[in-house]
């Protein structure tokens, strides 16, 4: 692999990957537990914090709310302030490419005595925030933005008023979003989910929940107290999700992936792979931090498409790029459905993989709401681009490395949005 000045990656067929690979930490647990560790009355430390450049946003903006934060040898020292210590911030916050960064930070500063200006880059500039301004202001929250995008205003509102929100879309940032104002707010907030989606903030806070029918209620009360402790972070599942496709579907492979985040709201790839024919074994399962994690192997499997749809979709969100890689070297047709969601991410993940698919020589079909990939023929070479999403240009290096001749990606450097390690651990395994 070579890199030019503009970051375009030229990925060469790979005959095997043997090894074990060096993933980083989660980035959804980081960002929360940075997050969390800010509002705790007391210093929290966070062991193993990730370089990707999403949470590193999280901290940046939480230094400029006056948050004290040092490298320790093991990660992070968090001098947390409790709920009531942030202060205001001379100059807007910078979210960088970082959805979960704006929508989570909105959520604490929609309750604060003090306004701020939260700004992301072109691409957070574009995605929808009106799903999380439309909740904060039915709480009272006082949030201007441009036509539902950043950059957002949000006026110092103290208390909020406590609701009962049923969510109208399947999403944790939302959920957290509107727990976290939760905590500023006189009363019990509770959030309705009839869909799944990751639960690591009521997990990671200890909220309480309970089921009716098929719906998940979780609660979080006003001035409810987070306490400093000691967050030990996995690997992020979303990362590993790139070496089992490539464990799949290179030949002669072999792959050990150590202290995977096994969260069952984020592991539905690994039941899709199975029932493809993966040969994935989990290893070692065990708990820590309150998540469950383990080792993972994965080896060379001939794996058949299927039909992908319903709750799972939640689950798989951020897996489905590089499904779609999988599904393009799978003997028959892989159908996604249910996967509008896929349109408003870090760029329009279906139209990017139908784009670098089909430059590829897949046949692949674009849908409103997912897309169908006729898989089993080999791909050919050719240039693609990741449209300055992480995941697709992560994807199509996997991709390219199945390919029978070279494969060139433009703008290869967003991988470091979520794993700056990915291109060196892929040349390591080579
Ligand atoms: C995330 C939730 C998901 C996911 C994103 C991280 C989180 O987004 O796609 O990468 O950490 O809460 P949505 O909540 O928009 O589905």
């Amino acid at each position: 692999m070579s890199q030019s000045p503009k970051a375009t990656r030229i990925i060469q067929p790979s005959r095997g990957l043997v090894g074990s690979v060096e993933l980083p930490p989660d980035k959804s647990i980081a960002h929360r537990a940075a997050l969390f560790s800010a509002l705790a009355d007391g210093t929290s430390h966070i062991v193993g914090f990730p370089e990707a450049e999403d949470p590193q946003s999280t901290l940046a903006c939480l230094r400029q709310l006056g948050i004290r934060i040092e490298d320790t040898d093991t990660g992070l020292a968090i001098h947390g302030k409790g709920l009531h210590g942030l202060k205001a911030s001379d100059t807007p916050l910078d979210c960088g490419n970082s959805g979960t960064t704006m929508r989570l930070l909105s959520g604490i500063l929609a309750g604060q005595p003090f306004s701020s200006t939260l700004v992301g880059d072109a691409s957070l500039s574009v995605r929808p925030m009106g799903r999380i301004t439309d909740p904060l202001r039915l709480m009272n929250a006082e949030i201007d933005s441009t036509e539902g995008h950043a950059p957002l205003h949000i006026r110092a509102a103290y208390p909020l008023k406590a609701m009962e929100y049923p969510l109208p879309v399947a999403s944790a940032q939302v959920k957290s979003c509107v727990l976290l104002a939760g905590l500023f707010a006189k009363g019990t907030t509770t959030i309705i989910e009839d869909i799944p989606s990751r639960d690591h903030t009521e997990r990671m806070l200890g909220l309480s929940s309970f089921t009716v029918g098929s719906a998940k209620h979780i609660s979080i009360d006003g001035d409810f107290s987070i306490l400093p402790r000691m967050w030990s972070i996995p690997a992020d599942f979303s990362a590993a999700a790139f070496f089992l496709v490539a464990g799949c579907i290179l030949p002669d492979t072999a792959l050990h992936l150590p202290r995977v985040g096994l969260n069952p709201s984020r592991t539905g790839l690994l039941d899709v792979l199975r029932a493809m024919g993966a040969d994935i074994q989990i290893r070692n399962e065990r708990v820590v931090s309150g998540e469950t994690l383990a080792d993972l192997d994965v080896r060379t499997s001939a794996l058949n498409g299927l039909e992908v749809k319903g709750d799972i979709v939640a689950n798989i969100i951020d897996e489905i790029p590089i499904l779609c890689v999988a599904a393009a070297l799978a003997e028959g047709t892989t159908h996604i459905k249910d996967a509008t969601e896929l349109r408003h991410k870090e760029t329009d993940r279906i139209r990017a993989m139908v784009d670098g698919l089909s430059a590829l020589g897949v046949q692949v079909t674009e849908q409103e709401d997912g897309l169908e990939i006729t898989g089993g023929t080999s791909l050919s070479g050719g240039d693609v681009s990741s449209f300055g999403d992480h995941r697709i240009a992560m994807s199509m290096a996997i991709a390219g490395l199945a390919a029978s001749e070279p494969v060139r990606i433009e703008g290869s450097q967003a991988a470091s949005i979520s794993y700056p390690g990915f291109w060196d651990t892929l040349e390591r395994l080579r």
